[in-house]
């Protein structure tokens, strides 16, 4: 669903140019979860940016289904939707607070579905359903409700526009440490419901590990690391990986986090 290729991404700072992402290979099958896990300032975030299309690549080919978005031919705003959305870490960021809940998930099926405002009310309260939240919440405005709820607001806002590829950026880094199951669950729900490809990035190995079938390790702007979750998290190989395994909380640590125990 997702394949990149040799993908370098560089900043130009006062110092010079700093290549940000150095020649990334990475591939999401379609109905898998990849996670990319790597420490502040790997590189995570341009990665993603750049699939979405927000942030310009150096050089590099990025395809989504068949087509190579980075070449020359302009995809349209539209067509890359449906390809491919994104979440990020602060619902905020995605949710205008002067809308109401169900305005800002209208709002997408407006641009996107050509259906009839009947059909779109019918479609806000499925994607609300699909989430898990009362269609009463369609009401609220972002700041009436939980952190958790937004991000789920957020994720139904995204499925609007019925993207095949979902990038989910630290999505849960910013929630409370019971709340970050739930958003996993749902989102591991949800992606064998609709059979989404996801690319789920964090710093956190644990929720990466989680949520994960294979999962690629990010330094310096390098993938270091690629495996399936079980040879990366029980047989790393790079020092890099180790490291990131070491510095989780131990199984047998009292107040360990929920996240490390993986469902049957
Ligand atoms: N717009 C920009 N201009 C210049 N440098 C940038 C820009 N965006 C990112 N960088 C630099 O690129 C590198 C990678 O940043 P990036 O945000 O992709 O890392 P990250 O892995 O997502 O980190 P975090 O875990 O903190 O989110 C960093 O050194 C960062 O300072
Ligand atoms: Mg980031």
């Amino acid at each position: 669903m997702l394949r990149v290729e040799d993908l370098c991404v560089d900043f130009g700072t006062g110092h010079g140019r700093v290549r940000a992402v150095d020649s990334v290979n990475l591939v999401v099958p379609r109905g898998a979860i990849v996670g990319l896990v790597g420490e502040s300032g790997s590189g995570k975030s341009t990665v993603a940016r750049t699939i979405v299309g927000m942030q310009a690549a150096s050089s590099g080919r990025i395809f989504i289904g068949d087509t190579d978005v980075l070449a020359k031919h302009r995809v349209s705003r539209r067509e890359r939707a449906e390809r491919v959305q994104m979440i990020f870490q602060d619902p905020y960021s995605s949710l205008n607070p002067r809308m109401r809940v169900g305005e800002s998930i209208d709002e997408v099926l407006a641009t996107y579905g050509g259906l009839s405002s009947a059909q779109r009310r019918d479609s806000v309260a499925e994607l609300l359903q699909l989430v898990t939240l009362s269609p009463e919440t369609a009401a609220l405005f972002p700041q009436q409700i939980s952190g958790g709820m937004r991000q789920r607001v957020a994720i139904a806002r995204c499925l609007a526009a019925r993207p095949r590829l979902i990038v989910a950026d630290e999505i849960t880094s910013a929630l409370d440490v019971s709340v970050q199951g739930v958003i996993l669950n749902l989102l591991r729900d949800l992606q064998n419901k609709l059979e989404l490809s996801v690319l789920f990035i964090s710093h956190n190995l644990a929720a990466v590990r989680y949520i994960s079938e294979s999962i690629a390790v990010m330094q310096r702007g390098r993938i270091v690391e690629f495996g399936t979750a079980d040879d990366i998290s029980l047989r790393p190989s790079h020092p890099y990986t180790r490291a990131l395994i070491d510095a989780l909380p131990r199984l047998d640590d009292a107040g360990r986090d929920v996240l490390l125990s993986r469902p049957s």
